[in-house]
């Protein structure tokens, strides 16, 4: 059986303060990011939520491309309008709530890659954030495998994603784990900014990196060096291999197991 996404049984299954107070779903888009930044352009208020069944160009971080099938995951996009200055907690906030969104649809707790990936099983990727922001709202984009069996991921990703169906042996309506997700971001964006540190303490709570060796890469930066743990802004905090403590605000992390 197969469920359509359909925006009031979103909205049937919880009460919004901000997040989800207006949900829209496109049969089909280039990029639900695309579609919120033009809305956030026109000025409409914060906490629309744009999801479509299938996207043409769905993009991830780092300039990669996102396969985004029909019918198989939630693609979406949320327009916020945080009245703090720093845009850049958004990011771990919705890797939480994504990670507190899917719990219990899951027989294991779902675990945050930092900054903003959603690990399940053996080190396999069940979802990705993508943050955007213009002078005056910031777009939060999420990526969430739900009824993916193994045949629907080709190329380099087949070794690396998995799906909350492929973890749990059952297939869900999506109207459900999205409501779930959403419920939880609506939450948690309530609390920020004076609930970041709570944020931050789930992020290393959940982390899969953390204690692990790994290797980043940011921009021409490249270093090794062991997760100590996140910092109150959002940092990775790595010891590097000189004795050094570095916290890194952004790049690719990979653990040396995971090469
Ligand atoms: C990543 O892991 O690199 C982030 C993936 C983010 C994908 C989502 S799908 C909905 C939204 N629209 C996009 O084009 N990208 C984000």
């Amino acid at each position: 059986m197969t469920f359509g996404l359909d925006p009031d049984k979103i909205s049937a299954r919880f009460s919004p303060s901000i997040i989800g107070r207006e949900i829209q779903v496109y049969r089909e888009t280039a990029s639900t990011n695309d579609v919120a930044m033009r809305l956030g352009r026109a000025g409409m208020a914060e906490g629309v939520v744009i999801f479509a069944e299938s996207q043409t160009a769905g993009r991830g971080r780092l300039g990669r491309q996102w396969k985004s099938a029909a019918g198989l995951g939630l693609w979406f996009s949320v327009l916020l309008r945080p009245r703090w200055a720093d845009f850049s907690h958004l990011s771990l906030a919705a890797a939480v709530a994504v990670a507190r969104g899917i719990d219990p649809f899951l027989p294991e707790r779902a675990r945050i890659k930092w900054p903003n990936d959603i690990y399940l099983g053996e080190d396999r990727k069940t979802a990705g954030i993508l943050c955007e922001s213009s002078r005056d709202f910031a777009i939060v984009g999420v990526g969430l495998n739900v009824n993916h069996s193994w045949n629907d991921f080709d190329g380099e990703i087949a070794d690396r994603a998995t799906s909350l169906a492929l973890v749990s042996g059952q297939h869900f309506d999506r109207n459900e784990v999205a409501a779930s997700v959403l419920a939880e971001f609506d939450r948690i964006y309530q609390t920020l900014p004076n609930g970041f540190e709570a944020v931050v303490s789930e992020c290393t709570e959940r982390s899969v990196l953390l204690h692990r060796f790994v290797r980043i890469q940011s921009g021409g930066f490249s270093a090794s060096g062991m997760v100590t743990g996140i910092d109150r802004d959002g940092g990775l905090r790595l010891r590097l291999e000189n004795g050094f403590e570095k916290i890194v605000t952004s790049g690719e992390v990979v653990a040396m197991e995971m090469l």
